[in-house]
């Protein structure tokens, strides 16, 4: 089977209904990305930060998976299908997609402040501040803030460099190092780009499809499969 490799971002869980970053109305419209979103705001008011992120765990209870997702998790039945994604909700994996790979954490874990390799699953939607580790340290979110390194991008990359078609899905491509993805792929790889506003892609022979997650994969799916 083909290797097919796709690159998500926050464009991917809209139709869920959580919100995107940069978009009208997005996240960083409401917060400031210095005071919910490095480690120096956790350090300076962990209040603050533990609340945006219990917000956005609680409000990812109530979403589902949509087609956008289901569309990704379909291309199984065809493809080797990896999914490597910058959002840290689980609705890949509750479409069925069985290969994902986070890049900026993942919401529904934490991890202990004294040691990043002790990682939990949260239950429920509440971290508290006084919510300690094994070793007795308090937990924080399982997330990659701005200025902390990105532990699984040399898989990325690997998985990036194995292409044989690379999708990119509902992202603007403002963050590095996730944005330079796309110019690991070989040459002569197909890149198909899914997002209703055409993101800053340098590369030829791109196939743009101007659409939401939902409609574009479908899209997808009929151009991968046409014989
Ligand atoms: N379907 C597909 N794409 C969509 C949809 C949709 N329904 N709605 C919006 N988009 C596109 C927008 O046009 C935009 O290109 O999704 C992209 C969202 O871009 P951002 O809000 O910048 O989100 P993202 O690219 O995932 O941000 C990357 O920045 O703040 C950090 O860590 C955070 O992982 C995040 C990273």
């Amino acid at each position: 089977m083909k290797k097919l490799v796709v690159l998500t971002g926050a464009g991917v869980s809209q139709e869920s209904g959580l919100r995107t970053f940069r978009d009208m109305g997005g996240l960083w419209e409401e917060y400031d990305v210095m005071d919910v979103a490095t480690p120096e705001a956790w350090a300076r008011n962990p209040e603050l930060v533990n609340r945006f992120y219990n917000d956005r765990r609680r409000q990812l209870y109530e979403c589902e998976p949509n087609a956008g997702h289901r569309g990704l998790a379909e291309l199984e039945k065809y493809f080797d299908v990896h999914i490597i994604t910058q959002n840290v909700d689980d609705l890949h994996e509750r479409a069925g997609s069985n290969k994902v790979l986070h890049l900026h954490g993942e919401l529904k874990k934490v991890r202990s402040t004294a040691n990043p390799n002790l990682v939990y699953e949260l239950d429920g939607w509440e971290l508290k501040l006084g919510d300690t580790c094994e070793k007795g340290s308090q937990l924080r979110p399982h997330i990659v803030w701005f200025g902390e390194a990105v532990p699984a991008m040399d898989e990325a990359i690997e998985l990036v460099e194995q292409a044989d078609i690379f999708v990119v899905v509902g992202t603007s491509l403002n963050v590095y190092p996730a944005a330079g993805l796309l110019h690991y792929t070989h040459d002569d790889v197909p890149v198909y780009v899914i997002d209703p506003e055409r993101p800053p892609v340098y590369r030829d022979g791109v196939v743009f499809i101007e659409e939401k997650a939902g409609a574009g994969v479908d899209k997808l799916k009929k151009m991968l499969l046409q014989p």
